[in-house]
């Protein structure tokens, strides 16, 4: 098993270090971070000594070779940084977003099929609530067919980060220009890509419908306190996602809910609540005598990864999904198969969002969601298609 040397990018990057260290032969041999006491802070948890703690990308890049980098930095530096390291040939695991606009988007594709050609170098984008395991079992249960035909899924992020708009002192951070600075679902990916995932690794959104709540809590921004983005899929279904990064309320972390043809599921909201689930085929008998039961109670369906995780699974971040991710790119690097989000699947999830900010200005109006696997002469068909277990 060849070994495997990481650089940790951005203060975020910490997040994965429990997954990286489970690992055989990975270490992270140096971090990133520009900010001194997030640098000490980033360097303490990954157990790298100050030689190899940078305060620049490049030196990071060039001083410690690494061969993955994990990207935490702000949403707009994911595509250069990965191009800088994909033409080092240095393997990319990045944050979500995957891009911000469309020519991010286009410059990503091109890199990381330049990076396949040459180096071998793969990216993978961290979508972590594609890990949980209430999204891991749905997904495994729609796959096999129990929910019947799956033609309606719900996705939401809620969550009050106003505090995360400006710092102390008043300035604004990166989230005011590249998720509160303008109108549209700025940062969907948590919400639409889990609940893309329900309707199978083939499954894409072909147009997108945005519309707002208008502004209350913070005028300072001009995004929408919630904004509703509408997804008509390839494979003939509706997703709702809801974002809301401003109202003042609970942190509830993501709701997610499925219907098909043959079953329902509903997720948690919090205070208690419990996901429910009902499966019970297409009887025409009154509804009264269907009940919900519990997603757990349907465990046996559950993939191989959330059957027996490690403690070190259950303690990381986000239900897990800050350490199944960064085990699974390893694994893809070291198997030679395409990470399962892979640079079409990061699109699949980022770009909807991007033509939301189209759609929401022009009314709601509907809009068709490019597919960058078939953009244009000089991005080439992929050559493998990635999915999630
Ligand atoms: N997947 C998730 O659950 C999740 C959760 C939080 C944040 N994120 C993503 O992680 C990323 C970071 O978010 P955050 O909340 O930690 O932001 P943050 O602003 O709190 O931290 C960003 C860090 O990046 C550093 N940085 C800035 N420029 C840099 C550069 N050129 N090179 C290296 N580091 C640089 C900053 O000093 C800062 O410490 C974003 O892309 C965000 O979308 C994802």
């Amino acid at each position: 098993m060849s070994s495997i040397t990481v650089g940790l990018v951005g203060k975020r990057a910490g997040a994965f270090v429990s997954g990286l260290q489970s690992l055989p032969d990975v270490r992270i041999t140096g971090i990133c971070e520009p900010a001194e006491s997030a640098r000490a802070a980033l360097g303490e948890r990954a157990g790298v000594p100050a030689a190899a703690q940078f305060a620049g990308y490049d030196a990071l890049l060039d001083g410690a070779r690494p061969d993955m980098v994990v990207l935490g930095t702000p949403m707009h530096l994911h595509v250069p940084q990965t191009v800088q390291a994909l033409e080092r040939g240095i393997h990319v695991l990045s944050e979500v977003t995957a891009a911000v606009d469309l020519d991010q988007c286009r410059t990503l594709v091109i890199a990381v099929q330049r990076a396949g050609r040459r180096s071998g170098a793969r990216y993978m984008m961290a979508e972590n609530y594609c890990y949980r395991k209430d999204v891991v079992l749905v997904r495994a249960m729609a796959r096999k067919g129990l929910f019947g035909e799956c033609y309606f899924a719900e996705g939401e992020y809620v969550h009050d980060v106003k505090h995360l708009h400006t710092l102390p002192d008043g300035s604004p951070t990166w989230r005011a220009t590249w998720q509160v600075g303008k109108r549209g679902c700025t940062y969907g990916t948590h919400s639409l890509g889990p609940a893309l995932e329900f309707f199978g690794p083939e499954a894409r959104v072909l147009t997108v419908s945005c519309v707002g709540s208008g502004v209350h809590t913070d005028p300072k921004h001009p995004h929408d306190d919630t904004c509703i983005m509408l997804c008509q899929l390839n494979t003939g279904g509706l997703i709702k996602v809801r974002l809301d990064m401003m109202s003042s309320r609970p942190h509830a972390m993501a709701y997610y809910a499925l219907q098909g043809t043959t079953g329902s599921f509903e997720g948690e909201r919090g205070f208690g609540d419990q996901p429910k689930l009902w499966l019970g085929g297409q009887e025409t008998g009154p509804h009264t005598a269907r009940e919900w039961r519990s997603l757990w109670d349907y465990e046996e369906h559950l993939p191989e990864m959330w059957r027996d995780p490690s403690e070190e699974a259950l303690r990381a971040g986000h239900g897990g999904g800050d350490y199944f991710i960064a085990t699974d790119f390893v694994n893809a690097i070291r198997s030679g198969n395409a990470p399962p989000i892979d640079v079409y699947r990061a699109l699949d999830y980022t770009v909807p969002g991007l033509i939301s900010e189209q759609s929401i200005a022009a009314g709601g109006a509907p809009l068709p969601v490019p597919d960058f696997r078939h953009l244009s002469a000089d991005v080439e068909a992929p050559v493998a298609s990635a999915a999630l277990r």
